[in-house]
């Protein structure tokens, strides 16, 4: 747990004012004359531009912004929108939803856990994959949803979800999802 930090310091860590990332959290510092009440909106470009929320980041935003570092973390773990961890380069989402789970989608996630080595929430030691779950993608009827790098595949199964995780992973691209393959033919077939 880090300790309190002084609201005077405003040291910028070296990791975080060398990167090229970092200018974009520093302007939205400026243009919202560091208020306390513009915590959100630069945690927002904080994470837009690094994926997720660093120590240093959380700590140096504390000191900008003068508020206590327990505040900052406080929002930062209550919005699901942020994330503390860095992601893996490729993303699983399963939904584990009312319609999902009687659908058995938390079957679908064991066997990911099992397959990948990785808890749910987590990223695998190698960075590859990042596996995690949500309430409800609002597309319940194609139960169990699993959203790969962005692209939905409805109705998968823990073999399907397996085999289509390693794709992702192996081709550096998520697979072609299944209405989006179907909604293709039935085009091919229907052209001129
Ligand atoms: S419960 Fe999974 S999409 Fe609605």
């Amino acid at each position: 747990m880090r300790s309190h930090v002084s609201q005077t310091t405003v040291d910028i860590p070296p990791a975080l004012a060398s990167d090229p990332r970092f200018p974009a959290v520093a302007r939205t510092l400026k243009r919202y004359q560091y208020r306390a009440d513009a915590l959100i909106e630069v945690l927002h470009v904080a994470q837009e531009a690094f994926g997720y929320l660093s120590d240093d980041m959380m700590e140096f935003v504390a000191c900008q912004l003068k508020i206590p570092y327990s505040r900052v973390y406080g929002v930062a773990t209550f919005y699901h929108f942020f994330t503390l961890e860095p992601k893996g380069e490729h993303n699983c989402v399963v939904c584990t939803g009312t319609a999902c789970y009687v659908k058995r989608s938390a079957e679908i996630v064991s066997r990911l856990e099992h397959d990948f080595e990785v808890k749910a929430g987590k990223t695998t030691t190698d960075g590859k994959l990042t596996l995690s779950t949500v309430r409800c993608l609002g597309t319940c009827g194609q139960a169990p949803v699993v959203v790969l790098d962005g692209e939905t595949v409805g109705r998968s199964t823990p073999d399907a979800a397996s085999a289509a995780v390693r794709v992702m992973i192996e081709s550096g691209k998520a697979p072609v999802a299944m209405e989006d393959r179907s909604r293709r033919r039935r085009g091919r077939g229907s052209a001129p």
